[in-house]
């Protein structure tokens, strides 16, 4: 009986032992395995930073004040956030290869927000990215433009200014609440003019239980603080005599409305048509605005669609999805700038369109959203 109870005292002690001696190691090795210590990013062959390592490049460069594009937040899902690598990336990861095409991954492309910094990295950043600037901003105004989609009007206090090119987006930052234990980034195309530089406006359209649009229709109030980053994006209007073709739904609007200013302000009399498309009446807006444009621009035609009217609902316009209006309002593309804004499905199918017409591919732009 004697010798059982010393062998199991033994048996616990070796357990407890063991048990110590992990816990020992694992502590160790979160120091250790985890710290990277500090890292050297070498970017455009002479720009160098220290930075520590072991986190996201997205992040490590947002620390350092280079802001990428990032709409998704860092998850991996919008593809946005792009950036070449040419030494120290090491292998792609498998969650970076939705987005990189094979050509991409032979000239090093990356996607930032996935790739870690664990060695000395050199990079190639667009220049334009170093005029993107972190700024807090006052929200001014909230209108309800459709039953879903609200114009925030966001008044920049420090910087107090932005400069940026008709079509590109800002990204917002949305503080932890409710549905999101983190704070999260947004991109939103700015609708105002470039002209305006103390504010921006956004044009917003609700997604059931989406992060950041649920927090701009359900929580935020005039006056609250926010961060915004920007401009960012390659979706502008190209300084040729080419006819345009602008093609939006919903919220699409933002980018095409913000164009529309510029080339009003600029005197920009090119041949141009922007086909609206939305359901119903109820998701028309800004009707008198756009019709104003056709005003101050002689050469431009304005043509909303509505592809679902309600039994009984009175349209004299365009009726159809906005691939069928274009088919029928577009009859050679030769000479054609195609831009459009919306969801990746009726973006797809309006380039197709395009092509059928005679649109070089390489004349139509977009932002899919
Ligand atoms: C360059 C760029 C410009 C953009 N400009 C605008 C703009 O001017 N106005 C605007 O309203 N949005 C714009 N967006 C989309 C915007 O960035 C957000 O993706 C969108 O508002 C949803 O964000 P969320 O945080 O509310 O939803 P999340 O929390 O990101 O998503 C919640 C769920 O909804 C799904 N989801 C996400 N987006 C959509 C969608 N659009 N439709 C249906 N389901 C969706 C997701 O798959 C997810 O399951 C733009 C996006 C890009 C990339
Ligand atoms: S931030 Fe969206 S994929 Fe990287």
């Amino acid at each position: 009986m004697e010798f059982q109870i010393s062998e199991l005292v033994i048996s616990v002690l070796v357990v407890s032992g063991i048990a110590t001696f992990l816990a020992v190691l694992m502590v160790i090795a979160d120091a250790t395995i985890g710290n990277y210590g500090s890292m050297e990013l070498t970017i455009n062959k002479d720009r160098k930073l220290t930075v520590e390592g072991g986190g996201t490049l997205l992040n490590t460069l947002k620390e350092a004040g280079i802001f990428i594009p990032s709409a998704c937040g860092g998850r991996g899902s919008c593809g946005l956030c792009k950036c070449k690598v040419t030494e120290g990336g090491g292998d792609h990861l498998p969650t970076e290869l939705t987005f990189i095409s094979k050509d991409e991954q032979k000239l090093g492309i990356r996607l930032s927000c996935q790739l870690k910094v664990k060695r000395n990295m050199s990079l190639e950043i667009p220049e334009e990215l170093f005029n993107v600037k972190e700024y807090k901003a006052k929200v001014s105004s909230i209108k309800d433009l459709t039953h879903d989609i609200k114009e925030v009007r966001l008044e920049l206090l420090e910087p107090r200014e932005i400069n940026f090119i008709a079509g590109q987006f800002v990204q917002i930052q949305v503080p932890e609440y409710e549905l999101s234990s983190e704070s999260v980034y947004r991109a939103y195309s700015v609708s105002s003019s470039p002209s305006m530089k103390n504010a921006v406006e956004l044009e917003i359209r609700y997604v059931p239980n989406g992060i950041c649009t649920t927090y701009v229709h359900k929580h935020l109030k005039v006056g609250e603080i926010l961060t915004i980053t920007g401009p960012y994006g390659e979706f502008y209007l190209r300084d040729t005599d080419a006819e345009i073709i602008c093609v939006a739904g919903g919220s699409g609007m933002a980018p095409i409305k913000s164009i529309l200013h510029h080339m009003a302000e600029k005197g920009i009399n090119r041949k141009a048509a922007y086909i609206f498309g939305a359901q119903g009446k109820r998701d028309l807006f800004l009707l008198d605005e756009m019709k104003e444009f056709e005003t101050k621009l002689p050469d431009f035609r304005f043509i909303p669609a509505l592809s679902n009217l309600a039994p009984g609902e009175e349209w004299t316009g365009e009726t159809g999805k906005v691939t069928e209006v274009l088919a029928r309002v577009l009859t050679d593309g030769s000479n054609t700038e195609a831009y459009l804004c919306g969801s990746p499905g009726m973006i797809d199918a309006t380039v197709a369109i395009l092509k059928s017409k005679g649109v070089k591919e390489d004349k139509i732009y977009y932002d899919k959203f």
